[in-house]
């Protein structure tokens, strides 16, 4: 039996300039809005990731036209023939779930099986359900498949997220645009991809307001139309390439990235003593390496994004002092801890704390990436690491960073994807 592995040999500076791809939690969510259209959108800016590839999948499965060539996708949902995306497909990814909300919105009825993702946490859907049935739609759960049907259609409501979720922000989006009359969502989600998708539906003819913000406002409109539109720069792929430039002392400029939705990280390399320097459209990174430790706390946007406290551990493990990370979206998602500590790392987790203290230095390991920022974690650290760094099961990585290696292979890392007999 053969697995594929990333092998690192670490202590290499990253120095150069690099674009980061489009979104990937944008573009799933894009993705399946553009059936709503029923005539063709087209996309730019679409990495080619592994959760695109399967969400292509799906479309074809529930009889879109799709093309994807370079960064250009082409979406046609007029060819449509069912309201149900049941295949074993849709566990392959998270966002596959989006289907439920643009099934519903566009024939009034929906059939999903259940999405997979990563294991981070319980991740329950009981506000996408909420939102769903508010809009006028009976769920049912049976046999692993999630069924909505509003037999008098989808009309307007009031609806107050108990929970702050990305997911449930979107799936009610998705369901209301063409729904009859007014909806208001309360305690809405307002990451980048959210205000993404609001100018791709209103590019559309749909009435969305107030993305971005607590409050989004959708008026239902009778029918949407083909649009252009292009794709945000990837938040987290732009964090970790910020990350790992910090981590071997290196001299990157991100092209591409929208330094707004980077503060957070920003901030927190700044109080580190990493050197960042904002453009237009693109970030500076510098670092000498001496990192004094510092302390992070995951909260919504525009907090410490929760996707970025992995690669960020990894980084503290060799900077001065104690650092504690708190993770206030997830309940496990620090599974990365004993695979940093096998490369010496000093770092230990107490529920939904991990505490860091630095140390000199890390050694290279064969170490597992469990999940796709887990994996960004192991990365860095091999980056850093003195030695090899062996990384099994990167097909987490290849869901979420578009030629991962290859760009950092052009900023100067030592990197390579080798097929081994196991
Ligand atoms: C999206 O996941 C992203 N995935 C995640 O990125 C990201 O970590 C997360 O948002 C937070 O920013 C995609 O966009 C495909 P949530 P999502 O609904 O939508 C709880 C990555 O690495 N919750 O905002 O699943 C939930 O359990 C991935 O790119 C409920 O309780 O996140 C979690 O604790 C990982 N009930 C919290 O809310 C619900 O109905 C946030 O979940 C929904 C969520």
């Amino acid at each position: 039996m053969q697995e594929t592995r990333l092998n690192i040999r670490g202590g290499k500076r990253l120095e150069g300039n690099i674009r980061v791809s489009g979104g990937k939690n944008a573009s799933v969510a894009l993705i399946p809005a553009a059936l709503l259209a029923g005539e063709p959108c087209v996309l730019e800016n679409v990495p080619d990731i592994q959760d695109v590839r399967v969400l292509l999948k799906i479309l074809r499965e529930v009889g879109a036209k799709v093309e994807f060539a370079g960064d250009t996708l082409t979406v046609d949902g007029s060819t449509m023939n069912t309201h149900a995306a049941t295949s074993p497909t849709m566990h392959r990814m998270r966002a596959s779930y989006y289907l439920l909300g643009v099934l519903l919105g566009m024939f009034g009825r929906a059939s999903i099986a259940s999405p997979g993702g990563c294991d981070i946490g319980a991740r329950p859907i009981d506000q996408h359900i909420k939102g769903l049935k508010a809009l006028g739609a009976d769920i049912e759960n049976k046999d692993g498949v999630l069924s909505a049907v509003a037999e008098k259609g989808v009309h307007g409501a009031e609806i107050y997220l108990d929970v702050y979720s990305v997911g449930a922000t979107i799936n009610i989006m998705l369901a209301a645009v063409l729904g009859e009359g007014r909806t208001v969502i309360t305690n809405a989600a307002k990451e980048p991809h959210i205000v993404d998708l609001a100018n791709f539906l209103n590019a559309m003819g749909a009435y969305v307001r107030g993305a971005g913000t607590d409050i989004i406002r959708i008026k239902g409109v009778p029918k949407l139309h083909g649009c252009y539109h292009s794709v945000i720069p990837d938040q987290i792929e732009t964090g970790t390439l910020m990350i790992a430039a910090a981590a071997t002392c290196g001299d990157v400029l991100i092209e591409g990235a929208i330094p707004a939705h980077m503060e957070a990280i920003s901030a927190k390399l700044l109080e580190m003593g990493v050197r960042v320097k904002e453009g237009e459209d693109l970030i500076a990174v510098q670092s000498d390496g001496r990192h004094r430790a510092v302390s992070i706390k995951t909260l919504p946007y525009p907090g410490f994004p929760t996707d970025l406290q992995q690669p960020f551990a990894a980084l503290l493990t060799t900077a001065k002092g104690k650092g504690v990370i708190t993770e206030t979206i997830f309940e496990s998602r620090f599974r990365y801890v004993t695979e940093l500590a096998r490369m010496g790392a000093d770092i230990s987790q107490v529920g939904r704390f991990a505490y860091i203290e630095g140390v000199s230095r890390l050694t290279g390991a064969l170490v597992d990436a469990c999940d796709l920022r887990a994996g960004a974690a192991l990365v860095v650290a091999g980056l850093m690491a003195e030695g090899e760094t062996r990384i099994r099961e990167v097909h987490y990585i290849d869901r979420g960073y578009e030629n991962f290696e290859r760009k950092l292979v052009a900023l100067g890392a030592d990197i390579e994807r080798v097929r081994v007999d196991v």
